[in-house]
């Protein structure tokens, strides 16, 4: 008795097993993409000119960015709001109304990334993670993270456009601490490169591994 009612319970266990198997896969990103080793990371730091004095430019930004951090992500979703190519992207694809819910939570995610840069923290976690957040932005895992139907996908070159916006619109921020003009300009420039380092780990996903 024991062993016919044992059998049906271990196939039915299995038959659980393969489904959620079954249902992680499809939800799980099929990609070729490995982020890259820390000796190309090292390389391209080199290429950027991005040294331990920006790091220690951009420890030094926290405590003057943190406190204004919901201005500055408000700044810069007034920028991406006030341009419908670039709203789309957080829209439905054919009613083409934005989803406020989607927006909220990708701002939280938005100022965690503000901090973390600021944090300088460039270990394999963040590099690993620099890479999702680059599937993120492209058609392999736009949003999925959040579950929602809106455009499928953000073309490369606006990625890389953004770069300017989101940087030169932090100066004035950066200039809100009461540090010299000297430290000011030192934070500013980390920033810059910082930002386009991530913008280049981001852009791993658009890119032909042969070619990246
Ligand atoms: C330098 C350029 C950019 C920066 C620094 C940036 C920053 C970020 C950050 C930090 C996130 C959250 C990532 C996470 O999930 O942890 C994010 C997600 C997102 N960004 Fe960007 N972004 C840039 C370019 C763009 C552009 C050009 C668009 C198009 C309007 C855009 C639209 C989005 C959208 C829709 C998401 C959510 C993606 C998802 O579904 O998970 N971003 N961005």
């Amino acid at each position: 008795m024991t062993r016919i009612i044992f059998l049906p319970l271990n196939a039915l266990a299995a038959i659980v097993l393969a489904l959620t198997f079954t249902g992680c896969a499809s939800h799980a990103t099929q990609h070729e993409f490995q982020a890259m080793s820390d000796d190309e990371f090292a390389d391209l730091k080199k290429s950027l000119l991005f040294t331990a004095d920006d790091e220690r430019y951009l420890r030094m930004s926290r405590d003057v960015l943190e406190p204004n951090v919901e201005e500055l992500l408000d700044v810069w979703y007034g920028f991406v709001g006030s341009h419908p190519h670039l709203l789309a992207s957080f829209s439905h694809p054919t009613s083409k109304q934005p989803d406020m819910d989607y927006l909220a939570k990708v701002r939280l995610r938005f100022r965690a990334w503000v901090l973390a840069t600021a944090d300088a923290e460039f270990d394999r976690d963040w590099l690993d993670h620099q890479l999702e957040i680059g599937l993120r932005h492209h058609r392999l895992e736009k949003n999925k993270t959040d579950g929602v139907v809106a455009a499928e996908h953000i073309p490369l070159r606006h990625l890389i456009a953004l770069h300017y916006p989101i940087t030169t619109t932090l100066k004035p921020f950066l200039a809100r601490g009461g540090k010299t003009e000297a430290e000011v300009s030192g934070m500013y420039e980390a920033w810059r490169k910082a930002v386009l380092l991530t913008t280049i780990l981001w852009s791993q996903p658009y890119v032909a591994p042969k070619d990246y």
